[in-house]
């Protein structure tokens, strides 16, 4: 790899590809040059990157020649057509997709859990599914330290997860709502405003789970590299512009308290405890929103389980920057 590589964003003018830009400038990515594509629908438009005018260009087979670093958010089929097309032009490809996740040939990371891994990688590193992020990286220092045997989680999942249009829909039909008129969902399958709802993923009609629930199941046992992890999940939409939020509840092999979950996360990687009970103050989105760390706290012992062995939390996770865009810039500063 170049020291100073070309660095292409596939979806550049999308909720994740607009992050990318901003995580590679704000970490002085050690970059040369900057290529940004998009549809032909936003070809010619312009993107400020480092203060200079970058003109998106129509992602093309030919889009390739002289990247070192492709970083894909344009959606799964995009990336199956065009990420073995970067990899043959001699790009490595970090996908934000679900595409490569499950392939065993292709490494999914976390930078702050299975960073040794990037290394296998043969052209394709997957960056794992934005509720999955926010979970492991607090969960994993526990791991590593009294083996989690069992977790249940309940995901509140922001518009900015289903990209930028899901984010104005939110935003318009708020508006519309206030104002009394009508609006009828264009991106996501039912009302928004002041409304909840299943994640929009696809229901599989024998199990019940949803796409995104099946995701963050397998994509655990992946990158915990621990096939007897049992994990619960339910997936729901809620009406916030940005930054996910989940309830975890975990079980480990040997008994374990608060203080000592507290004490292993007060040093973990990516981790910032927010946890002040006579304030009532806990993580929230409007605080997770532009920062990287995973924000963790309502750290209790589950009452559920009078062995000792379970603790209940509650998280928030900007999963425009950690769920996605930073995770992936932060695969790339492993490779150069
Ligand atoms: N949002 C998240 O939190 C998140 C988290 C993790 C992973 N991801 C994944 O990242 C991907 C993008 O998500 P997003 O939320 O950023 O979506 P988005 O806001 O809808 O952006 C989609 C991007 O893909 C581009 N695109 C669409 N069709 C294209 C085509 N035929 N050729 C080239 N570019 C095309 C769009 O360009 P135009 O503007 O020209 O249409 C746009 O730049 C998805 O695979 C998603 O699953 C998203």
């Amino acid at each position: 790899m170049k020291s100073r590589p070309t660095v292409a964003i596939v979806g550049a003018t999308g909720a994740v590809g607009a992050e990318f830009a901003a995580c590679l400038e704000q970490r002085k990515f050690p970059l040369g040059t900057l290529k940004a594509l998009a549809s032909a629908r936003s070809a010619g438009k312009t993107m400020n990157f480092r203060g200079e005018t970058i003109v998106i260009e129509e992602l093309t087979e030919k889009s390739f020649e002289g990247v070192d670093i492709a970083l894909f958010s344009a959606g799964g089929s995009i990336s199956k057509k065009f990420a073995p097309i970067a990899v043959k032009a001699g790009a490595v490809v970090i996908d934000n997709s679900s595409a490569f996740r499950m392939d065993p040939s292709v490494p999914l990371v976390i930078p702050e859990v299975n960073p040794g891994r990037i290394k296998e990688h043969k052209g394709i590193i997957a960056n794992p599914n934005c509720s999955t992020i926010t979970a492991l990286v607090p969960l994993w220092p526990i791991h590593r330290k009294n083996r989690i045997q069992r977790v249940t989680i309940a995901t509140y999942q922001a518009s900015s997860g289903a990209g930028a249009a899901a984010m104005e829909e939110l935003v318009e039909s708020t508006r519309a709502h206030l104002e009394g008129r009508s609006y009828a969902p264009k991106v996501l399958p039912h009302p928004y405003a002041f409304n909840v709802f299943s994640h929009n993923d696809t229901v599989d009609p024998e199990t019940g789970y949803n796409g995104e629930e099946i995701k963050v199941i397998r994509e655990t046992r992946k990158i915990f590299e621990d096939d007897a992890i049992r994990v619960g999940i339910t997936c729901v939409r809620v009406p916030v512009l940005r930054a996910h939020c989940e309830a975890i509840t975990f079980e480990c092999e040997k008994p374990i308290t608060e203080d000592e979950v507290r004490a292993i996360l007060s040093d973990a990687p990516g981790v910032k405890i927010v946890d002040d009970r006579a304030k009532n103050y806990f993580p929230m989105p409007i605080d997770a929103s532009g920062q990287g760390d995973i924000l963790v706290g309502r750290i209790r012992k589950d009452v559920s389980d009078p062995t000792g062995h379970s603790i209940a939390m509650f998280v928030s996770g900007d999963q425009l920057l950690k769920g996605a865009a930073l995770n992936a810039v932060q695969i790339a500063e492993y490779l150069v």
